[in-house]
């Protein structure tokens, strides 16, 4: 028979590979508690509107869709930020503002094969509704920055680039562009880095656009920092207004003690079509992976999903970039196995007592494993070795007779005797080394 294999883009997660997707979990955890974020969960199976109503074609054309036996057309969810607004929707008027919330879901996007992306990953999604402050977007990018640095990465390694898709729309109106045509050349702007610069020319003009109107808008993508920014189109207005709003933004970065991780970066727009305002995005200072994190102000999208006006602002941080980063930068701790005792035993009667020795260390909550079969104590205590014993319990005929136990160090090698009524106790002293 052929051997069956898993989905491509699809991951087994091995006790060590998990034991990584665990400990950057348990970052996420940390990080959003500490900055004040509640726990949140939605269905992995959503309608399939949901997503085609505002996402944008790209995430749309990747959906894992289907009719269900109840003949509703309904998609795995390909991100969180669908579902949040439903759900905050649902309860926008019993709900506290600003909503501050964060998820770990496991994503699902029919993604063409390449690094850094695969069919399903897990996110952690960091929203805040119900706040149009800038405050909220300074407050948004530090807890993201924050995570990395909890993670050891640092502004060497790590970037944070900003723009802000309001300042765009200023400049391309002055340019010329007209309002029902910005979301597509949004589109275009968003594949800058993935496709050549002739092509996109191509499709800039494909939209409409004059070849002068065109280089500008590339231009504009070149712009780095708010000086630029400023020389560039601080005479006009409408743009200068964003401009100031953007610089009180960098200001907040300051006191939150993130700036020196960020870079004002004109050529970022978010492929997803919901973003209104501040959008940015986390990336390997070397920009040879893709990006760890995205996300943005999105004041519109839950008026468009549920019907209520509320301004909203969120990141999704991905768990496959950041685990191939940490594991280049040698951050990711190392994983051992690690259990607090081995019961060894010699003769039937102690296999029986091995086993009441091992029911008492676990009622005491020490995690514990014994020997299924009787063995040299010199293979057992290799076992023992092999499984990341601290302590092994040693029962033999002699310690069955003297109601004792012999417990063993494992790394000074040390032995000692111990009545066995005593066993949780002295163990549970040992283990929390007192
Ligand atoms: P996104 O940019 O599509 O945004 O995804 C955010 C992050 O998730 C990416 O930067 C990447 O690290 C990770 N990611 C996305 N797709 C894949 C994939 N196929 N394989 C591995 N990792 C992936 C969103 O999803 C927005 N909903 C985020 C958001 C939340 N915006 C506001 N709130």
């Amino acid at each position: 028979m052929v051997e069956l294999k898993g989905l491509p883009g699809f991951r087994d997660f091995y006790p060590e590979e998990l034991a990584a997707r665990s400990y950057i979990m348990g970052v996420w955890h940390e990080v959003a508690l500490r900055f004040g974020f509640e726990e949140y969960d939605g269905p992995p199976l959503e309608t399939l509107e949901l997503y085609t109503r505002k996402s944008g074609d790209e995430i749309v054309q990747q959906l894992y869709e289907f009719e269900d036996k109840g003949g509703r057309r309904v998609a795995l969810r390909p991100e969180m930020t669908p579902s949040l607004a439903r759900m905050v929707g649902a309860r926008a008027r019993a709900l506290q503002k600003p909503v501050r919330w964060f998820s770990t879901p496991q994503l699902f996007r029919y993604e063409r094969k390449q690094r850094g992306r695969l069919r399903e990953h897990f996110q952690l999604n960091l929203d805040i509704i119900g706040e149009s402050s800038v405050l909220a977007d300074a407050e948004l990018l530090a807890a993201g920055i924050e995570i990395l640095k909890a993670t050891g990465l640092n502004a060497t390694q790590v970037r944070a680039r900003v723009s802000d898709r309001r300042v765009l729309a200023a400049i391309f109106r002055h340019l010329g562009v007209k309002e029902d045509t910005l979301e597509d050349v949004y589109q275009v702007i968003d594949r800058l880095e993935r496709e050549p610069r002739g092509r996109l020319e191509a499709r800039l003009e494909e939209l409409g656009l004059g070849p002068e109107i065109v280089s500008e808008i590339v231009a504009t993508t070149e712009l780095r920092g708010l000086d630029e920014l400023r020389a560039q189109f601080g005479a006009v207005a409408s743009v200068a207004e964003r401009i100031a709003e953007l610089s009180v933004y960098l200001e907040h970065l300051e006191d939150l003690a993130v700036a020196e991780y960020v870079d004002i970066d004109l050529s970022v727009v978010r492929g997803l079509a919901y973003y209104t305002g501040i959008v940015f995005e986390l990336w390997d200072a070397r920009r040879q992976l893709r990006a760890i994190c995205g996300g943005g102000r999105y004041d519109d999208l839950l008026r468009i999903i549920a019907n209520v006006d509320m301004p909203a602002l969120g990141f999704g941080m991905g768990d496959v970039v950041l685990t191939e980063l940490l594991r280049e930068h040698r951050l990711l701790p190392e994983f051992r196995r690690s259990i607090d005792c081995f019961v060894a035993w010699m003769g039937a009667d102690a296999g029986r007592q091995a086993l009441r020795a091992a029911q008492v260390l676990r009622s005491a909550g020490l995690s514990t494993v014994f020997e299924f079969r009787e063995r040299r104590l010199g293979s057992q205590l290799k076992s023992a070795n092999q499984v990341g014993a601290r302590f092994s319990v040693i029962i033999g005929p002699e310690e069955v007779e003297a109601k004792q136990a012999r417990i063993r160090d494992m790394s000074s090698g040390d032995e000692r005797l111990v009545a066995f009524d005593q066993l949780a106790r002295v163990m549970r002293d040992e283990a929390n080394g007192a």
